[in-house]
């Protein structure tokens, strides 16, 4: 494996059973704002990001931005299309990034009339594959909010590892102090992840 992150060639497009995860890209804007726009409500609590998206055009800057820095590898910031890639589910990621490490955060969220389908376990596991055989990781770990148990169902379905929890770690767009459960999986543990 290259030293530099920025020659690792990755493929671009991951494919599962049912939805295709891919990096955002210019174009996405409109689709991103539309999925985000239907579900507010339900990803405010969690993801603070929600009341940027306040168009489709500053949506669309954001897609590109992101699309700069998967370029670099600073930041994966990534979608989870249906297979055809006709309509956006949700999101997910590689945040955290520590390459000296390999060290590295998954986050998601998927759009409101998605949910409880099984789109994010599947997604992670695509991610879990991905950085298994490209980016050589030593930890891959999953923070959730304390109380959001449909986000902490989801390490605990794929056997990760509950390390501890970080109190008073985030403050929710509330101005509420949250503590925050820590999940990771190190080598050893990646393949039951993707067999459970
Ligand atoms: C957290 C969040 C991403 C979980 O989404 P989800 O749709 O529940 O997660 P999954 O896609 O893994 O679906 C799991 C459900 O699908 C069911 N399911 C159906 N088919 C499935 C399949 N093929 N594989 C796995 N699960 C399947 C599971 O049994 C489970 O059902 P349950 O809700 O009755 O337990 C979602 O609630 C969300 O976007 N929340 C707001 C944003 C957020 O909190 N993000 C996380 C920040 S840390």
């Amino acid at each position: 494996m290259s030293n530099s992150p920025i020659l690792l060639d990755l493929p671009y497009r991951l494919h599962g059973e049912r939805i295709v995860v891919r990096p955002w890209q210019a174009g996405d804007g409109v689709h991103l704002f539309e999925a985000v726009d239907e579900s507010r409500d339900h990803l405010l609590p969690f993801l603070p990001w929600g009341p940027f998206h306040e168009s489709p055009e500053s949506t669309e800057e954001m897609v590109r931005r992101w699309n700069a820095k998967w370029m670099t590898r600073e930041d994966m910031v990534l979608a989870i299309w249906d297979r055809e890639e006709k309509r956006v589910l949700g999101g997910t990621g590689i945040h955290r990034i520590d390459w000296e490490v390999g060290s590295f955060e998954i986050g998601y969220w998927i759009r409101e009339s998605e949910e409880g389908k099984g789109y994010v376990t599947e997604a992670v596991r695509l991610l879990i594959r991905f950085m298994m055989e490209h980016m050589n990781p030593n930890r891959i770990h999953i923070r959730c909010a304390v109380g959001n148990d449909r986000s902490s169902s989801i390490p605990q379905r794929l056997g990760f590892k509950h390390e501890g929890r970080l109190r008073n770690q985030i403050m929710d767009t509330n101005g509420n102090l949250c503590d925050i459960d820590v999940f990771s999986l190190i080598p050893g543990e990646f393949s039951r992840a993707l067999s459970n």
